[in-house]
């Protein structure tokens, strides 16, 4: 069956076209227009300038992502869309569009929610994965752990109390003069520097939690930073790099590792923006390796926000009868 899928909760307007079939799933067309040039010298998304942006680029992809695929949208067996969590203005421009365009020809629509969405990109190049698994989403907004019981029931295990390990890169990016968004540029940078250079904590929860804090990590590395900044000295971004990524990735394995024990898994799927990372790729391998489970981490293109990943899991709500109607509705809201 044909998926057409519809991206638009934060700041990449995507459109895809998936052909998913019982242990078969074929990427027609993937299309991603990044809005990150825009909002760059704002140091972050401006949401308002982000529903905009969707607004001008919603249209054109998607018939785009359709020729693309060479089929036209009488082929097209589910329109589905990413209605929630997100940013309201940019989620409601995908969901009005697909709305549309599902009405308009008589389509199926469902509506998918992003954090599964990226759980379900591993469904793309995995077709043999089947649930129950442990998921671990890192990205821009979540660094949660997942029970993923069936491919529409998911049961949170834990999570970040504060920031997500997405942000919390960009915003120490951010202080040592990097672009937004810095996670990927740190990842390069962090392979200079001595991971032991400099003292941090943990932003693992220390007790029998599967849940990160990164504030304080954040604050003792700000605060690192500006007190060496006010010797007059700039602080050695490399160190601080591979400092910030040791205890991050570390964090990570520790509460994967507590994830696996808890909930007996044997397949562990990474997924998210962060999940592009290559410490955390590779620690994560290892640890799987180390416990014999299989590691299923998507490849960058699917790890960043994109709508096959949304077209992946818009199929399986499409199985399980979830359909939308006109009053879908978008939401902020996991
Ligand atoms: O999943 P995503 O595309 O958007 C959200 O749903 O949030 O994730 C974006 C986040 C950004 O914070 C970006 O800096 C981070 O993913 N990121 C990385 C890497 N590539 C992207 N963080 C660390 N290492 C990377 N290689
Ligand atoms: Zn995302």
């Amino acid at each position: 069956m044909i998926v057409l899928g519809l991206e638009s909760s934060c700041d990449e307007t995507s459109a895809a076209v998936v052909r998913m079939e019982e242990g078969r799933r074929e990427i027609l067309s993937n299309i991603v227009a990044s809005q990150i040039e825009i909002h760059r010298r704002y140091g972050g998304v401006v949401p308002e300038i982000a529903s905009r942006a969707h607004i001008e680029a919603i249209s054109g992809i998607t018939y785009q992502a359709l020729r693309e695929a060479g089929i036209a949208l009488r082929d097209v067996d589910c329109v589905a869309v990413t209605s929630h969590p997100g940013l309201i203005g940019a989620l409601l421009v995908g969901v009005n569009f697909a709305k549309s365009l599902a009405f308009a020809h008589n389509i199926p629509l469902v509506g998918v929610n992003h954090v599964m969405a990226h759980v379900a990109a591993a469904y793309l190049e995995y077709p043999k994965l089947e649930p129950p698994f442990t998921a671990l989403v890192v990205s821009g907004g979540h660094t949660s752990f997942y029970r993923v019981d069936s491919y529409t029931d998911f049961c949170e295990i834990g999570s970040t109390r504060d920031d997500a390990a997405g942000e919390a890169f960009d915003k120490i990016g951010r202080v040592i003069g990097m672009p937004y968004p810095g996670g990927a540029a740190m990842d390069r940078l962090a392979y200079e520097g001595d991971g032991h250079a400099i003292s941090l904590p943990s932003p693992a929860l220390s007790g029998d939690t599967l849940d990160f804090s990164f504030s304080g990590l954040k604050t003792a590395t700000l605060n690192y930073i500006n007190s060496t900044r006010q010797k007059g000295e700039e602080p050695n971004h490399a160190d601080v790099t591979a400092s910030y990524t040791r205890v991050i990735v570390e964090a990570i394995v520790k509460k994967t590792d507590e994830a696996l024990r808890v909930t007996g898994s044997r397949q562990l799927v990474l997924a998210g923006g962060v999940a592009a990372n290559s410490h955390i790729r590779s620690a994560l391998e290892a640890l799987c390796d180390k416990r014999g489970i299989e590691f299923c981490k998507p490849s960058l293109s699917l790890c960043s926000d994109n709508a096959a990943m949304v077209a992946a899991a818009g199929y399986f709500e499409y199985l399980a009868g979830h359909f939308a109607d006109t009053s879908l509705n978008g939401s902020s809201c996991d």
